[in-house]
């Protein structure tokens, strides 16, 4: 008997890779999307469109807001693992909607959790939990340092964290939480500052023009690469007994030194001058503007460095990074050059 399983949030960046990894470890995949005015599966029409005739894909209309939707699809399809990726996982989009934000990333755990304990207790339980819950606490971070979230976002993600724990202790659940730090790719959302930049390097490769406007460029982040990372969270739910696990390279960025991988990729180097919301990035050879700065894009409480210590993961579950910061930053140009010449 093939295993079942089911994932919350399978339009995402990691629901596509998750899909895909999984679909290969021989599951059959069933997976939540939301309904939207606008097509919302562009990041699994390719892998619907070759597996679900052949009964290894199934997409259900589902919202992690709604209980009775969340309780008959465990119901009906009987997963033996779920995945719940579902969140509004912008942070500065958060500080926005953070009663919609609580709502999905907060209680839609829960949701999920009272369905299988109602259900069934032998289900296993992912809960993509998130290096923003450490807020501004010291690098580098790893699963015995203090949670300290500093957005609608992280805070909800905490509750998350904390009701996976009570269930797994209560109840006797499988349930772990993968502590993921940064994770990139392709697929990554537009909104988010990697894609943003490798949207606009590719755009200045094709037209020469560039006009990216971002917001605090000194933030650090420990970026990975979402196709190695969802190994990570399949292998959690592998093991004998549930734990908590931090994802992550260990090694951190500012948001200036990507820009600065990104253009290089097309050959280009940059030229700084000026300083705080002054700040401009030039072409070194030809002085074109290519980076501005505008507060609407600054957070009203910002996380300045965050640097994973994933040795327990290396250490349990085998795991570690394969795509070097370099080359997952060359993949996201090389493949935004590809869609921008499709257009
Ligand atoms: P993403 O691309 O934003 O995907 C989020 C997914 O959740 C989408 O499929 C989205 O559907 C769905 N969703 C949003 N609200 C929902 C709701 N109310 N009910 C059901 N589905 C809902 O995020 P990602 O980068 O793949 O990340 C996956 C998960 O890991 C998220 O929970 C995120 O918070 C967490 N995480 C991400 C990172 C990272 O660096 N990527 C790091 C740590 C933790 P639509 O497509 O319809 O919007
Ligand atoms: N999005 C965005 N847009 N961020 C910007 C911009 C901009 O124009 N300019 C600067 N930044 C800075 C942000 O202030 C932040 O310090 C950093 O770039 C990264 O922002 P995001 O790419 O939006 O990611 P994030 O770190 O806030 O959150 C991501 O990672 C978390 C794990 O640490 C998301 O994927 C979360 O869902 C995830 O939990």
């Amino acid at each position: 008997m093939k295993k079942k399983v089911l994932i919350f949030g399978v339009t995402g960046q990691d629901g596509s890779y998750l899909s895909e990894f999984l679909i290969k470890k021989k599951y059959i995949v069933h997976g939540v999307k939301r309904r939207s005015s606008s097509f919302n599966t562009s990041r699994i029409d390719n892998l619907y469109e070759k597996y679900s005739k052949k009964g290894m894909l199934y997409l259900h209309y589902g919202d992690v807001t709604d209980s009775l939707n969340i309780q008959s699809l465990i119901q009906k399809i009987r997963p033996d693992e779920i995945y719940n990726l579902a969140a509004q996982s912008h942070v500065k989009v958060s500080f926005e909607t953070p009663e919609y934000t609580a709502n999905a990333d907060a209680i839609g755990t829960l949701r999920i959790l009272e369905s299988i304990k109602n259900v069934n207790k032998k289900i296993r339980f992912y809960q993509a939990s998130t290096s923003e819950m450490f807020g501004n606490t010291k690098a580098p971070q790893n699963e015995l340092s203090n949670f300290s979230p500093v957005s609608p976002y992280g805070t909800s993600k905490l509750f998350s964290y904390w009701i996976t724990k009570n269930y797994r202790d209560a109840y006797g659940i499988f349930a772990s939480n993968g502590i993921l730090f940064n994770h990139e790719s392709p697929l990554r959302g537009e909104t988010f500052v990697t894609r943003k930049i490798t949207m606009q390097v590719a755009k200045y490769f094709i037209s020469g023009k560039c006009n990216l406007v971002l917001g605090n460029l000194n933030a650090l982040r420990d970026w990975g690469d979402a196709r190695d990372y969802v190994e990570g969270m399949w292998k959690m739910l592998q093991l004998k007994t549930p734990k908590d696990y931090v994802l992550a390279t260990g090694k951190s960025y500012s948001i200036k030194s990507f820009l600065e991988e990104a253009f290089k990729v097309i050959g280009v180097r940059v030229k700084w001058k000026g300083k705080g919301l002054n700040i401009r990035g030039y072409d070194l050879v030809n002085n074109k503007l290519l980076v501005s700065v505008n507060k609407k894009y600054y957070r009203p409480n910002e996380v300045n460095h965050l640097c994973g210590d994933a040795r327990q993961a290396r250490r349990d579950l085998k795991w570690k990074p394969k795509i070097s910061f370099k080359q997952m930053i060359s993949d996201m140009v090389r493949n935004d050059i590809e869609n921008y010449q499709k257009t």
